[in-house]
């Protein structure tokens, strides 16, 4: 168990690393390099195709319809209505439209909400390692502290007996992300019911993360408060960016008890207050499309999973095969790369592609655990896949 990589300045201006640095993402000078060089970019997980032509009319039709101004604060009725209908269709939960669900401006918002309102300040908030960059710039804005257990390769599943020992009456929020970025693991059921048993032990709150949770390739998506003795301490959240390849809308949604609920809301009113109008109804829409459209969804990626994945294999990377997201992690060492970081800023020269190194995620970018780890992310038209494939193909010559 370790402490987060984010502390807030003395005068709480803003956060700064253990080395003193501002925060700063290797995302933006991968980004930047990607455009420099006209490399690949494959760090940054962003689709670069659209998604279901339904979901993008009904934004256009909104706009014409004149939703163009501050929708209600919870967000619209008819999208809390969908997200309790999306819920039920797949997961038989049934959270009340009316002060059970709430709108937020993506998924970032309402982790952002939720952990202002329910964090004290020294407060312990678990997550998995690696985990999604922005946890812990927020955990430390809440003023709480992280603590991390890790996940390792092959399976990126956690030890339960260091799960057991990170959680303590200290820890107010157990945060969870399956399936997870950056290792494209789906945590097992196991796990999530050990999580379940440890919050309930400790009176700890669950915060669960699942963004991906229509990006699963060889398992059913299992949402945490679908488990016995968990919905009356879990915040679900989720966002429709990767469902239905609209990251820029930044619509997102957060459901739980409704005492939760109102005390998250109480936050976000002062965050971005509401956000995206025509996007709400478009939103709906995707969320209302038939049980073959997400199907279509997942399958286009896992064919571009395989494409990416072989391509790797026979550059000459061992990788592991990711159940869910849009991210494979690769092992360099056997190309000879010991250190990812390195590796990733040689690699739009060596290969024309860009990627991004694991150690990114962790809370010690020095970790040898993930030294030699990189991620790539694979929601790119099969083209775009085939020519980084081509370019990874140079590293064996
Ligand atoms: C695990 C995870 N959570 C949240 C987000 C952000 O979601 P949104 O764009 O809806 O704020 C991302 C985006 O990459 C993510 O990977």
């Amino acid at each position: 168990m370790t402490d987060g990589p984010w502390r807030r300045t003395a005068a709480g201006a803003g956060l700064v690393d253990d080395g003193g640095q501002v925060s700063s993402t290797i995302f933006a000078e991968m980004s930047a390099l990607a455009v420099r060089t006209g490399a690949v970019n494959l760090g940054q997980g962003f689709p670069d195709e659209d998604g279901p032509a339904e979901v993008l009319a009904e934004a256009v039709a909104a706009i014409e319809r004149g939703e163009n101004q501050y929708p209600p604060g919870p967000g619209t009725l008819d999208l809390r209505h969908a997200i309790s209908e999306h819920q039920a269709r797949f997961y038989g939960l049934s959270p009340d439209p009316q002060g059970e669900v709430l709108v937020t401006a993506g998924a970032t918002e309402a982790l952002a909400a939720t952990l202002l309102a329910l964090v004290e300040r020294g407060d312990e908030v678990l997550t998995f390692e690696p985990f999604y960059d922005a946890y812990g710039g927020l955990i430390a804005l809440a003023g709480g502290r992280h603590r991390t257990v890790k996940l390792r390769a092959p399976d990126f599943q956690p030890d339960p007996e260091e799960l057991r020992s990170a959680v303590s009456d200290r820890t107010r929020i157990i945060l969870v992300n399956t399936p997870h970025n950056p290792t494209g693991t789906v945590l097992d059921r196991a796990t999530l019911e050990l999580v379940v048993e440890l919050a309930e032990r400790h009176d700890a709150l669950i915060v669960t993360d699942e963004v991906y949770e229509h990006l699963t390739f060889d398992v059913p998506h299992v949402p945490i408060a679908t488990l016995p003795g968990a919905a009356e301490r879990t915040i679900t959240i989720s966002s429709g960016g990767k469902t239905f390849s609209t990251t820029g809308w930044k619509i997102g949604w957060l459901t739980a008890p409704r005492e939760l609920v109102t005390a998250i809301s109480t936050v976000k009113q002062f965050l971005t207050y509401v956000n995206g109008s025509p996007f709400q109804p478009a939103t709906a829409v995707g969320l209302r499309l038939p049980d073959p459209s997400f199907r279509a969804i997942a399958d286009g990626l896992r064919s571009k999973r395989d494409l990416l994945g072989a391509g790797l294999s026979a550059a000459g990377f061992s990788t592991f095969r990711p159940a869910g997201t849009y991210f494979i992690v690769a092992d360099a060492a056997g190309l000879g790369w010991d250190d990812a970081a390195a590796f990733c800023r040689a690699l739009p020269e060596l290969a024309g592609v860009v990627a991004v190194p694991l150690s990114a995620f962790c809370t010690d970018r020095h970790d040898p655990e993930y030294a030699s780890l990189v991620r790539f992310a694979f929601c790119k038209r099969t083209e775009v896949l085939e020519r980084a494939v081509d370019g990874l193909g140079r590293l064996r010559s």
